[in-house]
């Protein structure tokens, strides 16, 4: 079961599970994507589609979940923060109660937001984080960070089979076009010819990691042995400044669009980039695709991508 399994990383999860021959159950309420993500898996005779609010009890049999089902991007998830805390605390609730029935294994899509704005670099798991608790992210950055405390909780309890991944910032075909994304934001912009719009002077710093690097990694998690619980860092540590990637995008699109600079918006982080010593080592994981390989694949489904 993938829950937000019609969202970005959800959708090509699920293909990766039926292209290895699982029976694959999406479990989403389209709150922050649609089901354009997934009409190439509709018709497959593995693939399953529920219209479900995770912040609801759901009794159906699993023995893997992939618990993905929250809002990504800040225009989605402060559009209605006060549901954004409840797809994270009661949905995760919900979720881990049907691990525990069925004794399914659960994974957990946590993400670097638990970090704050981090007074460690590069992070690595064992720092607690710099989170402003009443801020405009802190229904994102607090609600994930209460999923843990949940997770953590199931297991001491319950003895549950839980994997914890922190992701940092990923990108590639099937994100939003217009969620606010830099990545995205960068490429719709460039594609159209529209300013490219950089917050700051464009010198803070974030790692991207491509979609298919991600999904190994969240596969490989989900296939450990009872005892590895994470949390683990998933992601890319190669830091990238917001006006690398800005001109790196104008090269491959090949557009004439400008750079605009605008004011930073509020508890943005300056600096991220993971440590990954532990995926190193616990999973065999490491990215390996290259920023520039990445963008053009997510370049090429921006182009193609039909305007809405
Ligand atoms: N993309 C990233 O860079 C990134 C970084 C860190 C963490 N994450 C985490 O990974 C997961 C997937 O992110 P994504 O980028 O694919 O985002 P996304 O918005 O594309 O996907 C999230 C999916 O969850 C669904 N959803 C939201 N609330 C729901 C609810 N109450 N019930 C059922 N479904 C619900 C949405 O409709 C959507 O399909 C999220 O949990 C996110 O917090 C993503």
């Amino acid at each position: 079961m993938v829950t937000g399994g019609a969202g970005f990383i959800g959708s090509h999860i699920s293909e990766r599970l039926l292209d290895q021959g699982h029976e694959v159950l999406v479990v989403d309420n389209f709150y922050s994507s649609s089901r354009r993500n997934l009409v190439h898996l509709i018709d497959h005779p593995n693939f399953e589609l529920m219209r479900h609010d995770v912040t609801f009890p759901l009794y159906v049999e699993v023995d893997e979940i992939y618990h993905l089902a929250c809002p990504a991007s800040p225009i989605y998830y402060q559009r209605d923060p006060v549901q954004t805390t409840k797809t994270s605390v009661h949905g995760s609730i919900n979720m881990l109660g049907l691990a525990k029935r069925t004794g399914a294994k659960i994974l957990l899509s946590s993400t670097s937001e638990v970090y704050g704005d981090p007074q460690v670099h590069p992070q690595t798991e064992d720092y607690w984080g710099n989170v402003n608790p009443i801020g405009i992210r802190s229904c994102y950055d607090e609600g994930k960070r209460c999923a843990e405390t949940l997770f953590f909780d199931y297991r001491r309890q319950h003895d549950l089979g839980i994997k914890v991944a922190r992701i940092f910032n990923t990108y590639g075909p099937r994100m939003q076009p217009n969620d606010g994304r830099v990545v995205s934001n960068f490429i719709v912009q460039a594609l159209a010819g529209d300013p490219i719009t950089i917050y700051g002077d464009g010198s803070q710093t974030r790692s991207f990691c491509f979609v298919d690097d991600m999904v190994d990694g969240l596969m490989g998690l989900m296939a450990t042995d009872h005892d590895v619980t994470g949390p683990i860092n998933i992601g890319n540590p190669v830091e990238f400044t917001m006006l690398e990637l800005a001109e790196l995008v104008l090269e491959l699109t090949g557009s004439a669009s400008q750079i605009e600079h605008r004011p930073l918006p509020q508890d943005d982080p300056t600096r991220r980039r993971p440590d990954i010593t532990r995926a190193r080592d616990t999973l065999g994981w490491e990215p390996r695709a290259q920023l520039r390989d990445g963008l053009e694949r997510t370049i090429e489904y921006f182009t193609a991508l039909p305007a809405s």
